[in-house]
């Protein structure tokens, strides 16, 4: 890499490749780019290229690998490990996706939707709900995060239980490798026993072996009957129990079952608007069920007024709601997925995207909060997520003290610390340290501790043999030796 960077030159060739309109230079409009949502990582860029088309991020990639350039993908800028930040006192420059945002085709009889890397998640729902089909792909951001980006990361979310994660929601791709070629997997197919398997390696790759201009998606069925409750709860025990009771109640009508413990319901409350207290009394832990049923309405309201009396009968639940309305359906889910936001103003807040197998979640938990609280006397423990498929954001959230804001900087120097504490718990309980946000810049270096030597040696050479320049979202993911990488 020219340390100096890229000379206003071959910026000018950048540029060109997209038109004057569609390149950003000037630091205010870079600004927004250059910061991720927890703001970890300040990165620096020249400029920004938003290409319009496929054959435009192949000529930016031609360009770039002839030069030498780095280039760093963005999409929806929600990612949460820095993979989309360019890196910071460097010069790679960012290629938008956000021009890219077409729906490209919707196939309701072979259930497919055909869509640009740019299109937005949100953009996808309505594409699919028009022709009666369904997306399962849910998350807080999907108002503005991206498929792209969506597919870079392998993103989860709450309805993983029932669908998957975004690589069982794909069936193929269209990328722009690192030297400009663009391979056309856009297959359509369920079965396609033919070699290597190209579109998952670029899953969750975060944009280091190549950008992902174009998939194909698969559709649902829409459901028939659609049932939300929160349910009271006074441990994850009981919780894990009511868990195992919904699954065979409800078998794959169980859609999503959210764990949140009482800390994380005050903090939304205090701080979203129209957010309230869900239950008349606190508990220690809620439950978010969801249940889609394809027979009919009543099948899921049969489910979810049996789940509930049972788990009232066997002393799991204290008490319980059941959505009796769309709005009030919107306004449970509104509460979960606001929690992360909510816990911004309450200081700073130390991060985990830990995953166990679900019936090990009460076991970790028990050991990580002894060991956190023993570290860091005080500490507000704000675990919560996706009990049904056992990935826990466990998220600490620094002791409250006179004064706040002061102690923030103080606080979050402790990161790698408290990490060192529950990641290998995770591991020891059979887990995984970034369960659904990836490994981006934030866990780069930990990477070699709990992947194997021969794990790590075939990603280096997959990565060697897809991007030889190392220009394609550089720093991210594996760290190449001696490639400055
Ligand atoms: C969520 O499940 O709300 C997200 O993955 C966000 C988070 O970890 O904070
Ligand atoms: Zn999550």
């Amino acid at each position: 890499m020219d340390i100096s960077g890229p000379k206003p030159e071959l910026l000018d060739r950048f540029a060109a490749i997209v038109g004057a309109n569609h390149v950003l230079t000037d630091p205010k409009d870079l600004a927004p780019h250059l910061v991720e949502g927890r703001g970890l990582y300040k990165g620096s860029s020249p400029m920004l290229l938003k290409p319009g088309s496929t054959a435009e991020v192949a000529a930016i990639m031609k360009l770039a690998s002839e030069t030498g350039t780095p280039i760093v993908p963005q999409t929806g800028n929600t990612g949460m490990v820095g993979g989309q930040t360019p890196r910071t006192g460097g010069h790679d420059i960012i290629l938008s996706l956000e021009r890219m945002n077409r729906i490209r085709d919707v196939d309701p009889v072979a259930n497919v939707l055909v869509a640009d890397g740019g299109a937005i998640l949100a953009d996808v729902h309505k594409a699919a709900e028009a022709v009666n089909r369904l997306f399962p792909l849910s998350l807080g951001s999907e108002g503005s995060c991206r498929i792209g980006g969506n597919l870079s990361t392998n993103a989860g979310g709450t309805a993983v239980l029932a669908y998957g994660n975004m690589r069982q929601l794909c069936l193929g791709l269209e990328v722009v490798l690192p030297t400009g070629e663009i391979w056309d997997g856009l297959r359509r197919l369920k079965k396609d026993n033919t070699g290597y398997d190209l579109r998952d390696l670029f899953i969750g790759a975060e944009g280091t072996l190549g950008i992902i201009t174009g998939a194909v998606l698969k559709l649902f069925p829409q459901p028939v009957g659609h049932q939300v409750a929160m349910a009271g709860l006074n441990s994850t025990e009981d919780a894990l129990k009511l868990f195992e009771l919904a699954s065979n109640l409800c078998g794959t009508a169980l859609t999503g079952f959210e764990l949140m413990p009482r800390i994380g319901v005050e903090f939304t409350v205090r701080h979203t608007d129209g957010v309230r207290d869900p239950l008349e009394g606190p508990h220690a832990w809620y439950t978010l069920i969801d249940i889609s049923t394809s027979d009919s309405a009543e099948t899921a309201e049969a489910m979810i007024q049996s789940l509930l009396e049972q788990g009232f009968e066997n002393g799991l639940i204290q008490d319980a709601v059941i959505a009796s309305s769309l709005q009030q359906q919107r306004a449970l889910w509104n509460m979960r997925e606001s929690m992360s936001d909510a816990q911004k103003p309450e200081g700073g807040s130390i991060k985990h995207d830990i995953s166990v197998p679900v019936s090990k979640v009460p076991a970790f938990m028990a050991a990580a909060d002894k060991a956190v609280l023993e570290a860091i006397p005080g500490a507000r423990i704000c675990a919560f997520g996706h009990l049904g498929d056992g990935n826990i954001h466990y998220n600490i959230s620094q002791p409250v003290t006179a004064d706040m804001g002061a102690d923030k900087a103080a606080y979050l120097a402790r990161w790698r610390e408290v990490n060192a504490i529950v990641h290998p718990l995770a591991i020891s309980f059979g887990g995984s340290i970034s369960a659904e946000h990836g490994i981006g810049q934030l866990k780069r270096d930990e990477l070699a501790d709990i992947r194997t030597p021969i794990e790590m040696d075939l990603m280096r050479r997959i990565k060697q043999a897809f991007d030889p320049a190392g220009i394609m979202n550089p720093g991210k993911v594996v760290a190449i030796p001696g490639a400055g990488l």
